[in-house]
């Protein structure tokens, strides 16, 4: 058991089960609730959102809280996170958060236009939490992605600041740029607004905020953190993150192991364990019957992905045919750019019996092609950590990635002599390009028909710990290690 009384205020836009689009809500409700565990008293702040509202167990409200520039109060609502130890607050304001559509953007997939205000104003709220008598006293705020990137700047020009500041990057293509009245909207002073602060271009960056004004930086592999500071990865950012490389830091994200077990997900029939991996076959053929895919012994690849440009699946869609050629089957489930789920639809229309596409979001699919897929792809372009190849593992689904973030840094390629020391756990690809992502593929492929090879690495992937316990030991040194100085 740690320091039981280190209060920290873990701010964020999205935490699962309330409300999720991708890897950080996991993180968001994994991470604290591992904290806990050890003893911390982490809390979370989110946003009020109208699904959030409807599964939390409220416990207390506080009323009547001015932020500014809002002319009218917000009430603070506090509960618990379903099925968790962690305390919430949710802040409700109905004309920021409470509307149908995305936390982000509306059902067309067009950002908010206020999302300065909603996310300044989330910001705003932590930041009174980091000031003297304010409901709970954190001494650490750890702040996550742009949209909290204000916070790290409002505490610093707060003569009663007491809290210090982490700011975590997810993702560094999101980077919440608006226009300077920004300053003038949450009164922050004139002079942050210059290159030795958070202006970016002659716009406001909340990411730029929080990675200038925090008192500590951590993005989510260790491989990641030292790629954003080359011009290929940094988004802009490259030469303020080589500045504050001392304080920088990249740790690895864990995974929820309960709710990813294929020995007890709910949300497959057929469990299955290391010890009898060859059980997970089934799963593969219900899925086949379940998705209207030709029943065969041929490999089954699996991807579940927001489609993004971040996610290389540009790059398979010219080598889909040739996959399909050789006897192999995709399932896809995601969502987003229109372009690339025409694309996919098409191509399954060609391949009905091949060729599986489930556009939109559905989390009991993805556990059963986590369950059910021989391989998983992610061709990433870049990826902070991604957690899909973690999950992957876990299930005994070996991952095809490419060697970048926290790709590089979990999946161990299948080389003659990983094999032979047994460490090998998936196929890893270098260049950006569907020809090396293809060869890839091909390597895997072949490796399939060898049972006891391609057994020995789902193994080698099942026995691998990714729970969460030994990074929330990183996050804790981090914390303490911020309160030194
Ligand atoms: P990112 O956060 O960049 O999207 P991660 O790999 O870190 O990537 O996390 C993605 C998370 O979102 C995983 O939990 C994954 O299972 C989930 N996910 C992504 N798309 C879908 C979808 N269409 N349906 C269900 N879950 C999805
Ligand atoms: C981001 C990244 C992903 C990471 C997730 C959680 O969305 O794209 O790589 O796993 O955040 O940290």
């Amino acid at each position: 058991m740690k320091d039981s009384k280190l209060p920290v205020l873990f701010v964020t836009s999205e935490a699962y089960p309330l409300i999720k689009t991708g890897g950080l809500a996991d993180v968001s409700a994994a991470l604290p609730n591992a904290l806990r565990k050890m003893g911390i008293d982490v809390r979370l702040l989110l946003p009020g959102y109208p699904v959030v509202l409807e599964q939390l167990s409220l416990i207390e409200v506080h009323e009547n809280i001015r932020v500014f520039p809002l002319q009218e109060p917000v009430r603070l609502l506090a509960g618990i996170m379903p099925d968790s130890i962690t305390p919430v607050y949710v802040v409700e304001c109905p004309a920021l958060y409470e509307r149908k559509g995305g936390p982000y953007q509306d059902s067309n997939g067009k950002s908010w236009y206020d999302n300065p205000l909603r996310f300044g104003i989330l910001s705003k709220i932590a930041a009174k939490f980091g000031q003297h008598h304010f409901l709970f006293k954190p001494q650490i705020i750890h702040c996550n992605d742009w949209q909290t990137g204000l916070v790290p700047a409002f505490l610093n020009f707060d003569s009663k600041r007491q809290a210090k500041t982490l700011m975590s990057i997810h993702n560094m293509a999101y980077q919440g740029v608006f226009g300077p009245e920004i300053i003038a909207l949450f009164g922050l002073p004139p002079e942050s607004f210059q290159m030795s602060g958070l202006e970016y271009y002659g716009q406001v960056s909340f990411l730029k905020a929080g990675l200038y004004y925090s008192d500590w930086i951590s993005t989510v592999s260790p491989t990641y953190a030292k790629e954003i500071q080359t011009p290929e990865y940094g988004c802009g950012l490259e030469g303020l993150l080589t500045q504050r490389q001392n304080k920088l830091s990249g740790i690895l994200n864990g995974i929820d192991t309960i709710a990813w077990n294929p020995e007890s997900d709910p949300n497959i029939k057929n469990h299955y364990s290391i010890k009898k991996v060859v059980n997970k076959k089934r799963n593969t053929q219900a899925l086949r019957t379940q998705l209207n895919l030709a029943p065969t012994t041929a490999p089954l690849l699996g991807i579940i992905t927001r489609l993004a440009e971040q996610k290389g699946i540009d790059l398979l869609i010219p080598i889909i045919s040739e996959i399909i050629k050789s006897g192999a089957q995709i399932v896809i489930l995601g969502s987003g750019d229109k372009g690339l789920e025409s694309s996919l639809e098409n191509l399954a229309k060609t391949y009905p019996k091949q060729m599986s596409v489930n556009i939109g979001y559905d989390e009991k699919l993805a556990h059963q092609i986590e369950a059910a897929a021989d391989m998983f792809l992610m061709p990433s372009k870049f990826e902070p950590c991604g957690l899909n190849q973690i999950y992957s593992m876990r299930y005994g689904t070996i991952p095809i990635v490419r060697r970048t973030g926290g790709l590089a840094d979990t999946v161990i390629d299948a080389t003659l002599e990983n094999i032979k020391n047994k460490t090998a756990t998936g196929f890893v690809f270098d260049k950006a390009s569907s020809d090396e992502l293809l060869l890839c593929i091909q390597r895997a492929l072949k490796l399939f028909h060898d049972d006891k090879k391609w057994t020995g690495l789902q193994v080698n992937g099942m026995s691998r710990d990714f729970s969460w316990h030994k990074r929330a030991e990183e996050y804790y040194s981090l914390y303490q290690n911020l309160l030194k100085f």
